[in-house]
């Protein structure tokens, strides 16, 4: 039986999206870990467009290409001047043309309906992490960095299975980062108290098995919080 996706009904002003304060964590992240990265794609997009703008001002990248199920939103990306595909992500012959990217967010809906609010467990998530690695990574033999986001529940359990059913393939994959963003804003632009959003796991070929725990978007927070 295929797997029933998430697809946002595009007519919906406020499908999820993500938030700019946690784009521009991810842009820094980037920066400081991988500065050579030319080429980055998204993965389950939705509407990209804050992604592709922040991307293309704060690093040198020369290619930002979206991959997204649903027909509208691609379109309504391309009217954007992004470049965007349409397909699944677990089409072996569309994720092909991804395996030589620098860098790849992988970003499933992670709600039901992608409506931002009736939020989704790690392992309820589909397309699923464990799936989509083991395409790119195993099948594909991708040897960029993969970043999976994943929901403000994912936790360290979470993130050592994951690891270790790559490392059951892919030994060479290490985890470099868990990086927890928190944010003042939603995907909409509307202000909020800081909320943790997402935990991404950042896997490389290219960096160190460290396994740093970072957080970013508390000390704005707090100051925003100290000047209120
Ligand atoms: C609403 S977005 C939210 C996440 C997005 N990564 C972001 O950062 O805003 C999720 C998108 O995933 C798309 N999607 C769902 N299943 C998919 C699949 N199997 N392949 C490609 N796109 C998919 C949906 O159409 C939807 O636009």
């Amino acid at each position: 039986m295929p797997p029933t996706y998430q697809i946002p009904d595009p007519t919906q002003r406020r499908f999820a999206r993500t938030n700019v304060q946690t784009i521009q964590q991810r842009a820094a992240l980037l920066r400081e870990l991988l500065p050579d990265t030319r080429t980055i794609a998204e993965l389950c997009c939705g509407d990209c467009s804050a992604q592709s703008e922040i991307y293309r001002s704060h690093l040198h990248i020369e290619r930002y290409v979206g991959l997204d199920l649903q027909p509208e939103i691609v379109a309504a990306n391309r009217v954007r001047g992004i470049e965007c595909v349409q397909g699944d992500t677990l089409d072996p012959k569309v994720l092909r043309r991804f395996a030589d990217f620098d860098v790849i967010f992988f970003g499933p809906p992670l709600s039901i309906d992608c409506d931002g609010h009736q939020g989704l467990a790690f392992h309820d998530i589909v397309p699923g992490y464990l799936d989509f690695a083991r395409l790119l990574l195993v099948d594909l033999h991708f040897a960029g960095t993969l970043i999976c986001i994943g929901p403000k529940t994912t936790h360290l359990g979470d993130a050592q299975w994951l690891y270790e059913q790559i490392g059951h393939r892919r030994s060479d994959v290490k985890l470099r980062l868990i990086h927890h963003s928190y944010s003042t804003v939603t995907g909409a632009g509307d202000n909020t108290e800081p909320r943790l959003k997402y935990v991404e796991l950042w896997f490389s070929t290219w960096l160190p098995n460290a396994w740093e725990l970072r957080t970013s978007g508390l000390d704005t927070a707090r100051v925003a919080m100290d000047e209120a």
